[in-house]
């Protein structure tokens, strides 16, 4: 995908449903009794890894892909079935976590992978705390990643009492990750007690605020959410809001595009999430939260962004979960800001889709800027120029799109290699982007 040097962004626009948070749907869906219609679903590949996952299970999904809504018919607590075959979560880290949670919960044998890239992220920080409750979950070749085997040893089929299969915990997790924490949170739907995770920092909370919406009973105190075992889940209606990863990319593209004016409408800004707008305002940025508002226990918010002069900053400690997937569209901005920017404590960005670090430095350093990578993070001083180059996202959607945006305000051509990739979260980025940025 070539992209040059465009004109500004101008006008209102919306982007696709959050992708954290249309995950979460299906899965509780699913849990709860009677139909839940969903509004502003992601349509995104990692979102439909989900659904076939669990259609799998046996729950009937019904999908209208034309106006974005998703029908599922859930079965309760007790209602899922053994699947004929390995589930497969794609490319999705959220679904092979999660679902692990759930899985362990039940009185089935299942074994569940996804592609090349999930084969090689870490895994042990959910095998750990479910072995902590109790979970017969295995990794099959026996290095902490997928396939996982669960519920497959004679252990776990022996000592099956179907109200209450895991044991509640107390799980101290070593990394703010919300998938860690949800993954427990779930499994603590069928425990024999109460279960609790405390997190280092305070990762997205929306499988705390949703499993409330559908009648759990989750209390939250600092970085610890409880939850209490088997309530009966309710199905309901929901509408995503836009997703701030998605629209973080065009806040950038706004930001650094010389007169630039534009209106990003209904997107989430779950203050867990909400880093980038923070740190976006730390650089100067001129942008206004209009219209906030509540939706679904969600907040949401229409975001108004003009090109603006930025300055480096620090960023640092616990502002990094709630923007640990906008890392590398802030350091294409970086680039664009005057003076130094300095990214600590972001290590989990070498276990994402991709090694994140090593990407955006070998790729910000092929467009001419002065990049340096540490151990956790990066330091960059903006102010050069850069220049169009070819861009290596290894598959990584999420180093595709930032530095397709790096591209429209760099001097000549950048190809962003294997393109395609912005399927798993913004299947119609590119149209998009391209759309709104007129020469
Ligand atoms: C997600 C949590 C984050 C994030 C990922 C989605 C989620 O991962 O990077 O894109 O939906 O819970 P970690 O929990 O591993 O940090």
């Amino acid at each position: 995908m070539i992209i040059n040097k465009k004109g500004p962004l101008k006008g209102s626009m919306t982007v696709p449903g959050d992708k954290s948070i249309s995950h979460r749907a299906i899965m509780l869906g699913a849990l709860s009794e009677g139909i839940t219609e969903v509004d502003n679903f992601l349509m995104g590949d990692d979102c439909l890894s989900t659904i076939s996952c669990f259609r799998q299970l046996g729950i009937p999904i019904d999908l209208d892909s034309n106006n974005r809504r998703v029908t599922i018919h859930g079965k309760g607590l007790d209602g899922l079935v053994k699947p004929n075959n390995v589930l497969d979560a794609g490319n999705s880290g959220t679904t092979v976590r999660l679902l692990s949670g759930i899985l362990a919960g039940q009185g089935f044998p299942s074994t569940i992978t996804g592609d090349a890239s999930i084969q090689k992220r870490p895994m042990g920080r959910i095998l750990a705390p479910l072995e902590q409750m109790g979970a017969d979950i295995k990794s099959v070749n026996d290095d902490l990643k997928a396939p996982l085997n669960i519920n497959s040893s004679d252990k776990a089929l022996r000592s099956i009492d179907m109200n209450h299969i895991l044991k509640g915990i107390h799980y101290q997790s070593p990394v703010a990750s919300a998938q860690v924490k949800s993954c427990v949170l779930l499994a603590g739907l069928y425990a024999d007690n109460e279960t609790k995770v405390t997190e280092p920092a305070l990762s997205r909370n929306h499988t705390e605020l949703m499993l409330s919406e559908f009648g759990a009973s989750v209390t939250v105190d600092k970085n610890t959410a409880s939850i209490l075992p088997r309530p009966k889940l309710i199905g309901r209606k929901l509408s995503i809001p836009g997703d701030i990863s998605s629209a973080a990319y065009f806040i950038a593209a706004a930001l650094i595009v010389p007169n630039s004016e534009l209106l990003i409408k209904n997107v989430g800004i779950n203050p867990t999430r909400n880093g980038i707008i923070n740190v976006c305002h730390m650089m100067g940025a001129d942008i206004d939260l209009k219209n906030i508002r509540k939706d679904g226990g969600e907040q949401v918010a229409d975001i108004l962004v003009r090109h603006s002069n930025l300055k480096g900053i620090e960023i640092s400690g616990s502002i990094i979960p709630t923007l640990i997937d906008e890392i590398p569209i802030i350091a294409v901005l970086s680039c664009f800001a005057k003076g130094k920017t300095i990214i600590k404590n972001a290590e989990e960005l070498k276990v994402k889709e991709s090694n994140r670090i090593e990407l955006i430095e070998n790729n910000l350093s092929a467009m001419g800027a002065d990049i340096t990578a540490t151990e956790d993070g990066m330091i960059i001083n903006g102010g050069r120029p850069l220049h169009g180059a070819d861009i290596d996202s290894k598959l990584d959607h999420r180093i595709a799109m930032s530095f397709a945006v790096a591209g429209l305000a760099a001097d000549g051509e950048t190809n962003i290699l294997d393109p395609e990739c912005v399927a798993v979260s913004y299947p119609d980025f590119f149209e998009d982007l391209l759309g709104k940025s007129k020469l």
